[in-house]
């Protein structure tokens, strides 16, 4: 997961940024906002996309490439099988890849783009709540409902 969600990434960037225009939209998540217990690097490794993504923003700046980190939450994809964790995308709302990428389009047609933008209202306010607690509460916090979920999920995970 490092390699792919960090590595590469950095590497790719490193190798065409200077060549791109138009626009350059990396994928991060809404779990790159908190530490995730039960999935620990992937959720670094997101939190990672977020703010190496954010950074390059600022730096594109008056170059006439667009960067967005996108950070989609829980999505119908073949993301839950791959992962084998299907059993986690019960009883969760998923957006579609469509609400997604409808997400960045809109953002990036706006006069001002941000440098990130969570899709879903649900999932955008779940990643403020890091906003208002303690590290220690929020991270307990999501270890809890984390938890929760996967009991209430049923056997096979
Ligand atoms: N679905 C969600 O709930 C969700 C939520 C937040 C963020 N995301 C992020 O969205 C992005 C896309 O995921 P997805 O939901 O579309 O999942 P997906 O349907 O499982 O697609 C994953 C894609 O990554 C490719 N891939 C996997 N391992 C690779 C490797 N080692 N090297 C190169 N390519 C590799 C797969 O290629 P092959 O098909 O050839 O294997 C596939 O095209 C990921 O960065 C994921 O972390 C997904």
């Amino acid at each position: 997961q490092i390699g792919l969600n960090v590595a590469s990434l950095v590497d790719v960037t490193r190798a065409f940024i200077g060549q791109l225009t138009g626009v350059l939209v990396n994928i991060a998540s809404s779990l790159g906002y908190q530490p995730w217990p039960s999935a620990a690097v992937y959720g670094a490794t997101k939190a990672f996309v977020l703010n190496f993504t954010e950074a390059l923003w600022q730096e594109s700046r008056g170059t006439g490439l667009r960067v967005l980190a996108l950070s989609p939450g829980p999505t119908r994809t073949e993301f839950f099988d791959t992962a084998g964790s299907d059993n986690m995308a019960r009883g969760v709302r998923l957006q579609t890849p469509g609400q997604v990428v409808t997400t960045a389009l809109r953002t990036l047609d706006r006069r001002n783009p941000p440098p990130s933008v969570v899709s879903g209202t649900f999932n955008w306010v779940m990643t403020l709540t890091s906003r208002f607690t303690t590290r220690r509460a929020n991270v307990l916090a999501f270890g809890a409902m984390t938890q929760w979920q996967m009991r209430s999920s049923g056997p096979g995970h």
